[in-house]
């Protein structure tokens, strides 16, 4: 391996199914990046284990975050494409990290608190969620991680559970780079709150047209009447339009919002237009993988052939130097 190609590290919990939020915050990226080093691109299945708690549906959703990943443009001769369970090492060094990490430093994490405080019960599986988490990114001798702002804080712990390692053992883990994404974005769901499965607030990627027309003409607005002229810089719809329009288009709506005399409904029906339009190549790759039976088998296979390659040797590294070899 050229010690000058990038590994790119990213990885997606199947705990749903995939909406805009997460194609424009964490897939459209990583599919970018795909071009420029060596991507490795995970389904967080171990992760998921601590809200997904249906067997069949782990296994249905896993399933599907590969499909749709594909059908969104991941290239599996460019990026490798495997589930996190099929490197089951990463249990291991997760365990190793685990020695070294401060419950404080868990017990601080943002999305565990944030987690808490809605009230779900604060499992060890939450708690420890950033470790294994670390485990993924260091087991893969990871460059750059593209997560959106909101992993942030998992990718600083990482750093931070890398060194004390690397002080405990002498240099043994690299460390990830801190650069987080700027452009990674953070899409408003329906209600203007960000795009989460958890707000219900999602327009699914491969929801049908009905149902996509349907989520789109729910989205929240003010009242303001039809006549007058509309805030075009508080508003969902422009928002989201600007994920999908072009320059000259964002612009003309832009200008309708300002001018006054087109109302809410009406640009709501442009904007579903035209995000029904941008998936439709998404749509059709869908279909054609659909009609191949052993593709996507055949794909996380060689996807997990490529990541236990490098895990095996990074976790040869880490046995050794920790004593345990
Ligand atoms: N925590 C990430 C999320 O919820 C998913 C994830 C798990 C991840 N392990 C990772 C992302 C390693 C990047 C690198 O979005």
């Amino acid at each position: 391996m050229p010690a000058t190609l990038m590994r790119i590290l990213s990885g997606i919990q199947p705990s749903g199914v995939l909406h805009i939020g997460n194609y424009f915050g964490m897939m459209r990226p990583a599919i970018a990046l795909q071009a420029e080093g060596e991507a490795l691109y995970f389904i967080a299945d171990y992760h998921a284990l601590t809200s997904v708690r249906d067997p069949a549906v782990l296994r249905e959703n896993s399933r599907r975050v590969a499909l749709d990943f594909l059908a969104c443009g991941l290239d599996p001769e460019r990026a490798a494409l495997f589930r996190q369970s099929d490197v089951p090492q990463v249990t291991e060094l997760a365990w190793i990290l685990a020695t070294v990490t401060p419950v404080a430093r868990l017990e601080l994490a943002h999305s565990y608190k944030d987690k808490i405080n809605r009230g779900i019960a604060a499992g060890a599986g939450l708690l420890t969620y950033p470790v294994l988490m670390s485990a993924d990114i260091l087991i893969y001798d990871s460059d750059l991680v593209p997560v959106g702002k909101d992993q942030k804080q998992h990718i600083e712990i990482t750093r931070d559970i890398a060194t004390r390692i690397n002080e405990a053992y002498g240099p043994t883990l690299k460390l990830p780079a801190p650069r987080i994404q700027e452009k990674t974005q953070t899409v408003p769901g329906l209600d203007g709150q960000k795009m989460s499965k958890s707000y219900g607030n999602t327009i699914d990627i491969f929801a049908d047209e009905k149902e996509m027309r349907k989520r789109v003409m729910s989205v929240v607005t003010d009242s303001t009447a039809v006549e007058a002229p509309k805030n075009p810089d508080a508003s969902t719809i422009l928002d989201l339009y600007s994920l999908v329009g072009t320059p000259n288009e964002i612009a003309e709506m832009r200008a309708a919002f300002e001018k006054g005399g087109t109302g809410y409904g009406e640009f709501k029906k442009q904007l579903f237009g035209k995000l029904w339009e941008y998936f439709a190549p998404m749509r059709q790759r869908r279909q054609e993988i659909l009609a191949q039976p052993a593709y996507i088998d055949e794909v996380l296979a060689a996807g997990a052939q490529r990541a236990n390659t490098i895990a095996d040797s990074v976790m040869e590294r880490v046995r050794r130097a920790v004593g345990l070899r």
